[in-house]
């Protein structure tokens, strides 16, 4: 009898320590919660570092425009009282069918990478959606949406801390100046590379686009129709203490000498300028 419900009392113990590391699924369904989620980078290019943590991460997957609201319920009710119950490792978006991302869906969440795949409509996402995990999100990656250069100015600028951005088969067009203004960012991937298939429509580079990137070490392009660049497109702030190399690798069947106007690659102030042309 004894053996009996000291075993209850154990099961019992035992389904609450799993059910702390993530919210009940009743809670946050039609989204879910995961231990692992692999990043997009990382299935894009051998060139990535893993600084995941990976211990939860929400992924909501295959939802519709009807479930909008019902994913905007379950995250606005749920109560996680303290910081870490809040902080999650990445959130998931992924074969949706949504055109946007409201307002202030994802409540009090915070993550610290945010990650869309194949939501081949996803347009416009709300200024104020990721209000609350601004500060915490140091990776953002995208493959196959419909994201556009608005972008840079409505979401990613907001996202003061980002390390690495990776954004892969979208609508970008071109990168206007002055487009980045992360100060940590240390690694930038546009537009898929290494011989995969690709759409990317980016066919222009603005003059000073990176200019704020105090911090950034490499840069993939990843594009047929970039043609040509121009001279201050690579142009950077002035900072006397960044002598670390810069590594640049051009994908695509756009670019020849000519893309690469005399002093362009000058511009790069004092850092080394590594470059790999692939095709
Ligand atoms: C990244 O690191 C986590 C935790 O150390 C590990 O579980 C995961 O398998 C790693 N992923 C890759 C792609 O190396
Ligand atoms: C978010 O946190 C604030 C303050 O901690 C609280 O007033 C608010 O109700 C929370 N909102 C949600 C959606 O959890
Ligand atoms: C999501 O969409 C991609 C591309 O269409 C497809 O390859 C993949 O199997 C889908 N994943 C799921 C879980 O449906
Ligand atoms: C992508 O967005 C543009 C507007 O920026 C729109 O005209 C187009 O229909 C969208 N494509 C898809 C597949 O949603
Ligand atoms: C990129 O987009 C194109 C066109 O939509 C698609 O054919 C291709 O499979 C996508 N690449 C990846 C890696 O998803």
């Amino acid at each position: 009898m004894f053996c009996y419900q000291s075993s209850i009392i154990l099961v019992v113990i035992l389904l609450w320590k799993i059910d702390a590391e993530c919210p009940l699924t009743i809670s946050i369904n039609p989204c879910s919660c995961v231990t692992h989620v692999p990043t997009v980078t990382h299935q894009a290019s051998d060139n990535y570092r893993n600084t995941s943590i990976y211990k939860r991460s929400i992924v909501c997957e295959k939802l519709t425009n009807n479930d909008i609201i019902n994913v905007q319920t379950k995250f606005m009710n749920l109560v996680l009282t303290s910081m870490e119950d809040r902080h999650f490792d990445a959130l998931v978006l992924r074969n949706t069918t949504w055109k946007e991302i409201p307002s202030n869906i994802f409540g009090n969440l915070t993550f610290l990478r945010i990650q869309f795949e194949h939501n081949q409509y996803l347009s416009t996402i709300h200024p104020d959606t990721f209000r609350n995990t601004n500060e915490y999100v140091k990776h953002f990656e995208t493959l196959n949406t419909n994201l556009s250069e608005l972008i840079f100015s409505t979401i990613l600028n907001q996202f003061i801390n980002l390390i690495d951005i990776t954004m892969l088969n979208d609508s970008i067009k071109t990168i206007p100046s002055y487009a980045f203004r992360q100060r940590k960012l240390e690694r930038l991937w546009l537009g898929m590379g290494y011989g995969l298939t690709g759409k990317q429509p980016l066919k222009s580079i603005a003059p000073y686009a990176f200019y704020y990137l105090p911090k950034l070490y490499f840069l993939q392009i990843a594009t047929d129709y970039l043609i040509e660049l121009h001279k201050y497109s690579f142009a950077l702030e002035t900072f006397g203490e960044s002598m670390f190399t810069f590594e640049m690798d051009f994908a695509g069947n756009g670019w020849s000498s000519n893309s690469f106007p005399l002093m362009s690659l000058t511009q790069c102030r004092s850092r080394q300028v590594f470059m790999i042309h692939q095709i």
